[in-house]
């Protein structure tokens, strides 16, 4: 048997970006995980990165993000997509680039390589990025202050965008980009209709 396919959903707050992953899991069988926190180890390190009231520098919350991410792609991904199941990602390395990189101002460069460090070699196949102007994420999401990241400000939320699409491009062909302001069925559908274009029957 083949190794299974790996696709990420990656977005902002209110992005839509979990609903659709949670449904193309479903619908193509995929094992479905997320970051940070899907593991009994993950739990821990998620507990204390998003707490709020838990102070911790921009490079501190990176290691904590990596350390989940290692920890999540050698017990959790690596062995079910050897096994030849795909697995669905909500969230993967471009998150702490995005979050701790473009919005908190950690180096880029350092963040990269320490990225190689905590995943090795597993990276997706795809990756799906919901984009959403930030004046309509704020109208949708409930906002909650024990939450580090949402208790941020816009502009860490601006530079978080802006870091995704600049990531996006430097990428090309490896990302997909959905306009989140779109009716639910609509991304939806355009998602399915670059997934079709997978090589699934090989996975
Ligand atoms: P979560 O409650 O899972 O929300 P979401 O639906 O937005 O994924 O919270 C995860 C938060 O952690 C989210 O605000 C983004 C942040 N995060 C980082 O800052 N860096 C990372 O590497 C990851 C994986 C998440």
């Amino acid at each position: 048997m083949g190794r299974g396919l790996f696709l990420v959903f990656e977005g902002g707050d209110a992005s839509g970006k979990s609903t659709q992953a949670r449904r193309v899991a479903e619908l193509r069988d995929a094992h479905f995980t997320f970051e940070p926190g899907d593991t009994p180890l993950g739990v821990e390190l998620r507990r204390w990165v998003l707490d709020a009231a838990t102070p911790m520098s921009p490079v501190t919350e990176a290691l904590l993000m990596l350390a989940d991410r290692s920890h999540h792609v050698r017990t959790v991904i690596e062995p079910t997509l050897a096994e030849g199941r795909s697995v669905v990602s909500d969230r993967y390395f471009a998150s702490t680039l995005a979050y701790q990189g473009y919005g908190r101002g950690v180096d880029l460069a350092q963040l990269r390589a320490a990225t190689e460090l905590a995943i090795g070699s597993c990276r997706p196949d795809l990756t799906i990025l919901i984009d959403l102007a930030l004046d309509v994420a704020v109208e949708r999401r409930t906002f909650d202050a024990q939450d580090r990241f949402e208790a941020a400000d816009l502009d860490f939320h601006q530079r978080v965008r802006e870091g995704y699409l600049a990531i996006a491009d430097s990428f090309g062909d490896a990302w997909f980009v959905v306009d989140g302001a779109k009716s639910e069925e609509e991304v939806a559908a355009q998602i399915d209709k670059r997934l079709a274009a997978l090589p699934w029957s090989h996975a």
